[in-house]
């Protein structure tokens, strides 16, 4: 059954006020739930029923106003409780049993180790109670909680803490109060024996509130870092958006079993503990940033998901594009801005423009599904994020901060849409942006297509940018797109030069602007100009877009040593890169243009600009990425052109690479500065380049370096390349570090993870027998998407063997998991949606696989809808 966003209707019932009681056994936990109902007064009324969502509840008791209903009043249903004829307002009772130790979904109430814990969104609470299960529901909660002491001393839920008490007999009971409506998604709790880690922030305004961070026992020296982003972010969102907390507590949880990154519950946050943990010893400076990244986004959501919340699960890229947008801001402020942008596009780049692109395209508000699990995706989170990102460029930052500071006011504990949010910066900027609500709609990247004409004579510059929106066979053309394009104009000496639009009365400074397309084709007159410049386009990709223009290889070399924009130093360096490599597939004797290793001589020995910066300018893109950008993907062919142009620069600038790597090391303590963190990158690269041909020398560079165990993202960069050298080498540097951690669950999922990615022609076979090692179990999505996700959605040359091999391992592991967890299952199934962007062989044989699954008997809505979206037969 698909559900359109054209058949919202508000809800013909609200429920103001919720009392929950819980006996929590992991077993059998019994749920009590007090609601006080009320028919909406702006809703239209139906047949009088009243329809609770409910799912794998055995229901023990019900009763309105205190009197229990007879069999002739109520039906349940699989999916629902349905009372007939209910009064107007009333008090509702029910009771179920649940069995959280069988929840293997990880929706609802569920065992994660011995803790008891809960995922709600997005429609997880139907599992613990019967309920109104939408966001636009939004009603007060108390909890009471009940469980065995000595099992479970720590009980959470959401809000401030109320009373406890002992009961006597063993058991205690522990009660909080959420004063803030919220719907029933943001619900949570937490029941286990837990290490706390306490800190305190003072607000803005002086509330005081407590900070706890809670853990497995064993876990309680990796805290640190979790803590003291949560902070950072706290005094961020008060200075940027005027934002401030509003409970006496906040909570985070760190569980082992988590299906997603982090979930922004009321005062409750559950964490995958992957972001939670770190010590240097333990997580990689990728890990660190991911941590910081995510415990900001969670405390963001506060503002942006939880005090304003969603209408309907369409609207999900309001609080998703939104709080990504803050949180990548936040990154940026806290690191190197351009180190952070980049990552962020080559995520963008690699993860939705494929998405965009390919059978499962959807707009960043989908107006259609059949699960709603399967749309948190890369175009819902970060092309939403994105649009915001356009938005506040479009505005500037004093109107957009007016936007979002009137929209806080207005929409303050409501659950909105989009277009809420889009009038909000439309009143306060006195802009239109009825045009810009098209990028909600619009699935698919739009290309620019850039032209240029240079007038000597009159010294002007016309650039004509025409946009070009992929047509989708499904949906018309929304119409032109407003389009922010920053750009900048260089001479020859790489400056940045005045900007003089010819019906404007004089240039603004050198520098970047941002010319605005509202139209299909518009062209840009600059006037006052010496000579030719070079452009520099779309800096800080300041669109969601692909660029078109003819650079010349001397035009992209130039860039990429000159351009002010650090970005665009970067996209430069992968232009050419990529011209290169793909110009390798097809010819593969064509010899570099002059001057590209130079230019990478020049990056990599430049000690005045950013180490971060120039790890990221001379990492060649990955072979997925270059796979996107042909017509027909060549495996193999883009394996071997990469490994080629790897082994030019290795070979030519083994002298600097050499002088790099020892110019970068840092022997003392472990820093987390955005220049630490560069100077790691940098060393760890010529590392990688010179490991291409693991000579003698950089062997023992490279197992020097593994066994200083000087911090993980060393120890992570060497092994990655001992395990690719192979052999003895290899299995002993494999064994060490298992022996090492085989206790610290984190980071054996590197360890499986690191010999999923290998490209050595094993790797399958080797994933195949670690399915069966001691530490393997499809149970838990982090060790599962170590292993098999790492290898079928990040290793496209083994994943994609000729054979097909790769394609029915995932199929398997799919079919084996979606009865248990169809959330995990159905990202798996993933791997195989950009099939026909392969050559006919493995066309047919992902088709094969895609076929296999979907004449599965009994599958789970999730896969069910990924697989026949990808087939193309819905
Ligand atoms: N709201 C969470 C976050 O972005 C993610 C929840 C994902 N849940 C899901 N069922 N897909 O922080
Ligand atoms: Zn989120």
């Amino acid at each position: 059954p698909t559900i359109h966003l054209k058949d919202y209707r508000p809800p013909e019932f609200l429920i103001d006020q919720v009392d929950l009681r819980f006996e929590l056994d992991p077993d059998t936990t019994q749920v009590e739930a007090t609601l006080a109902i009320r028919r909406n007064p702006a809703a239209t009324r139906g047949d009088g029923n009243l329809r609770l969502d409910g799912e794998q509840l055995e229901l023990e008791y019900l009763a309105i106003d205190d009197r229990p209903l007879a069999r002739s009043e109520y039906r349940v249903e699989p999916e629902a409780l349905i009372l007939r004829r209910v009064p107007d307002r009333f008090r509702l009772v029910t009771r179920v049993r649940i069995h959280p130790a069988r929840n293997t979904a990880l929706e609802g109430l569920y065992q994660s180790g011995s803790m008891l814990c809960t995922q709600c969104e997005a429609e997880g609470f139907r599992r613990i109670t019967y309920f109104l299960d939408r966001p636009d529901v939004m009603a007060r909660f108390s909890t009471t909680l009940i469980a065995d002491r000595d099992r479970f001393p720590i009980l959470l839920a959401n809000g401030n803490p109320g009373p406890s008490q002992d009961l006597g007999d063993g058991r205690h009971l522990a009660r909080w109060d959420d004063p803030f409506p919220k719907p029933c998604y943001l619900f949570a709790l937490v029941a286990g024996d837990l290490h706390q880690v306490e800190d305190r922030f003072t607000t803005a305004s002086g509330r005081e509130v407590s900070l706890r961070l809670f853990v497995e026992p064993e876990h309680h020296d990796q805290c640190e870092h979790a803590m003291r982003s949560l902070k950072k972010a706290m005094r961020w969102d008060e200075e940027r958006y005027g934002r401030e907390y509003d409970l006496d507590v906040y909570l985070i949880v760190a569980v082992s079993h988590f299906n997603m990154g982090a979930m922004e519950n009321k005062g409750l946050n559950i964490f995958n503990a992957k972001y939670v943990l770190a010590r240097p010893d333990t997580a990689t400076d990728q890990d660190y940033l991911g941590i910081q990244g995510v415990i900001a986004h969670e405390y963001f959501h506060n503002w942006t998901g939880n005090r304003i919340t969603c209408r309907d699960w369409f609207q999900l890229s309001l609080k998703e594009g939104f709080t990504v947008f803050r949180d990548q801001e936040f990154s940026a402020d806290m690191g190197s801005r351009d180190v952070t942008r980049i990552a962020d596009v080559r995520n963008l780049r690699n993860r939705q423009f494929p998405e965009d692109s390919g059978p499962l395209a959807h707009p960043v508000r989908p107006d259609a599904y059949i699960e709603i699990n399967n749309f948190y995706t890369a175009t819902v989170y970060e092309k939403g994020a994105e649009l915001v990102r356009m938005l506040a460029t479009l505005l500037g930052p004093d109107a957009f901060r007016r936007g979002t500071d009137l929209y806080f006011a207005r929409h303050d504990g409501q659950a909105v849409t989009i277009e809420d949010f889009i009038a909000c910066l439309a009143e306060a900027s006195g802009r239109d942006l009825g045009p810009f609500l098209r990028w909600y709609a619009q699935p698919g990247t739009p290309e620019l297509e850039v032209r240029d004409q240079w007038e000597d004579e009159t010294g002007t510059y016309r650039l004509t940018i025409r946009q070009r929106i992929p047509a989708t066979s499904d949906r018309p053309s929304s119409g032109p797109l407003p389009i922010p394009v920053a750009v900048g104009l260089l001479d020859a000496k790489g400056r940045d030069l005045p900007l003089h639009l010819a019906d404007e009365p004089a240039p603004t400074p050198a520098g970047t602007r941002v010319l605005e397309l509202h139209t299909d084709e518009t062209s840009f007159r600059f006037v006052g100009l010496a000579a030719r410049p070079i452009p520099s386009l779309l800096r800080g990709f300041s669109a969601p877009v692909k660029v078109r223009y003819d650079y010349s290889d001397q035009d992209l070399v130039f860039l990429m040593t000159h351009d002010s924009d650090g970005f665009n130093r970067w996209d430069a360096a992968q232009s050419l890169a990529q011209r290169l490599l793909l110009q390798g597939v097809s010819e593969p004797n064509t010899p570099l243009p002059s001057g590209f290793i130079d230019a990478f001589r020049r990056t990599l020995t430049d000690e005045d600009a950013d180490p971060g910066l120039r790890a990221e300018i001379l990492t060649l893109p990955s072979e997925a990425y270059l796979g996107d950008q042909m017509e027909t993907v060549d495996v193999e062919g883009i394996h071997r052109a990469r490994e080629t142009l790897i082994g030019q620069i290795a070979t030519t600038l083994r002298a600097e690479l050499l002088a790099t790597y020892r110019a970068n090391q840092d022997p003392g303590p472990y820093r987390l500065t955005p220049l630490a963190i560069g100077r790691r990158a940098l060393k760890n690269l010529a590392l990688a380049y010179l490991m291409h041909t693991s000579d003698d020398e950089t062997l023992a560079l490279c197992q020097a370096q593994f066994a200083a165990h000087q911090n993980m993202t060393d120890v992570m960069a060497a092994l990655r390349w001992l395990v690719e050298a192979g052999g003895e080498t290899a299995d002993q540097a494999l064994d060490a570090f298992y022996r090492r951690w085989s206790d610290d669950a984190l980071v054996v999922d590197k360890w499986f993870g690191i010999q999923a990615l290998s490209q050595r022609d094993d790797t399958l076979l080797r994933v195949e027998s670690l399915l069966d090692h001691e530490a393997f179990t499809m149970t838990n999505p982090n060790r599962l998407r170590s292993l098999v996700g790492t290898f079928c959605l990040m290793n496209q040359l083994r994943f994609h063997a000729a054979s097909g091999a790769g394609y029915v391992f995932l199929v398997d592991r799919v079919l084996e998991l979606d009865p248990k967890n169809p959330q995990i299952a159905a990202r798996l199934v993933q791997a195989l949606a950009q099939w026909r962007r392969f050559d006919e062989t493995r066309r047919g044989l992902m088709r094969g696989q895609l076929e296999r699954l979907f004449h599965t008997p009994d599958l789970s809505k999730d896969v069910y809808e990924v697989v026949a979206k990808t087939l193309g037969s819905s």
